[in-house]
C-alpha cells in the first residue's frame, strides 16, 4: 500500500461522544489503524481513465466481465426505468450502446462502493441513509456541474464520494464498541469523515478533485485547489439534506457562500430545487 498523508484532526469539541471512545478513536485514526475497505479492480481500472479514453468496448466489456458481482449490477441498472429504453439488455456491450461509457462508469462506481465500503452489519437502516444521501448529492453535483457547463462525470464523483469516510468511521468505532446505540453512532460520524475519507480517497489513488472535495465539503474555503469542484461538493450535500432530511433549509442553502463562490444565481437555483424528483429517481436507480 502506498504511503498516505497523516489525517490531520481539528480538536473535537465535547460533545455527546465520551471520551473513552473519543480517545480510541483519534489514536486509531492518527496512528492511520483504519482498516480501509478494497475498491474493487474494474472500478480502479475505469477511474483511471487509460482504459476510458481508449473507449473500445470489447475491453471495457471483458474488464467488466472479471467482476460478476458487478455485472450483474450494472445489467439490472442498465434496464431499469431511470435509464429505460426498449427492449431488454442482456450484455455489457449493449448497455454501453444504449446509456454510454460515461453513464456505465458512473454506475459500476456507485455499485463497486455501495458493495465495498456502504455495508455495516447490524447497521444497515444508517447505512442505507448515508448510501442514498450520497447518491442524492451524486446525482445533484453532476447537474450542477452540467448548468455551470463544467466537467460533470468529475462533479457526480465528487458528490457521490464526499462522505465515503463515514460508514468507515461507523466500522472503526463499532471496532471499539460494538454496542454503540444508534444516538452514538451517528454522533461519532460528523468529527471524523472528512479525514478518514482523505485517507480513504488517498489510498484508493483518487484524482485531487474527489480527494479534495471530500476533505473540505464542509469548509470549501479551506480548500488549496480545486476549488470549484470543492464548492459543487459543498453545495450537493446541501441540496441532499434539503429534499431527504432538512426541508427548512433553502434559506441557509441560498446564502451560502458556495452559491456566490460558483456564481449561481436565485434563478439557477430555483430550476435545482425544481429538479428534486429527477435527482431522486436517479439515486434510487443507482442503488442496487
Ligand atoms: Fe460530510
Ligand atoms: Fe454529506
Amino acid at each position: 500500500m502506498e504511503s498516505v498523508a497523516e489525517p490531520s484532526l481539528a480538536p473535537v469539541p465535547a460533545g455527546p461522544i465520551p471520551a473513552g471512545l473519543r480517545d480510541a478513536l483519534e489514536r486509531r485514526i492518527g496512528a492511520g489503524n483504519l482498516e480501509l475497505p478494497m475498491l474493487p479492480n474494474v472500478a480502479t481500472q475505469l477511474l483511471d481513465g487509460k482504459v476510458a479514453e481508449r473507449a473500445d468496448l470489447a475491453e471495457i466489456s471483458e474488464l467488466l466481465h472479471t467482476d460478476q458481482a458487478i455485472t450483474g449490477h450494472v445489467l439490472r441498472i442498465a434496464n431499469s426505468a431511470a435509464y429505460g429504453g426498449s427492449g431488454r439488455i442482456q450484455s455489457i456491450q449493449q448497455a454501453l450502446l444504449r446509456i454510454g461509457l460515461t453513464q456505465l462508469r458512473e454506475i459500476v462506481l456507485a455499485v463497486a462502493v455501495q458493495n465495498g465500503v456502504f455495508r455495516v452489519q447490524g447497521h444497515e437502516t444508517l447505512v442505507s441513509q448515508l448510501w442514498k444521501h450520497s447518491a442524492v448529492a451524486g446525482a445533484y453535483a453532476r447537474e450542477i456541474a452540467r448548468s455551470l457547463r463544467t466537467n460533470a462525470e468529475s462533479s457526480f464523483l465528487c458528490g457521490l464520494l464526499h462522505d465515503v469516510g463515514k460508514p468507515v468511521v461507523l466500522g472503526l468505532a463499532l471496532g471499539i464498541d460494538a454496542d454503540l446505540s444508534d444516538e452514538m453512532c451517528t454522533a461519532v460520524l460528523d468529527p471524523y469523515h472528512a479525514p478518514v475519507g482523505r485517507v480513504l480517497a488517498e489510498t484508493w489513488s483518487l484524482p485531487g478533485a474527489i480527494v479534495e472535495s471530500i476533505t473540505h465539503h464542509h469548509e470549501p474555503t479551506a480548500a488549496a485547489t480545486h476549488g470549484p469542484s470543492v464548492n459543487i461538493a459543498c453545495l450537493a450535500n446541501l441540496f441532499a439534506h434539503l429534499v431527504l432530511d432538512r426541508p427548512d433549509d433553502e434559506d441557509a442553502l441560498r446564502a451560502h457562500p458556495a452559491c456566490v463562490a460558483l456564481n449561481l444565481y436565485p434563478e439557477d437555483l430555483d430550476a435545482l430545487i425544481a429538479k428534486r424528483d429527477d435527482m431522486l429517481a436517479v439515486a434510487d436507480g443507482l442503488t442496487v
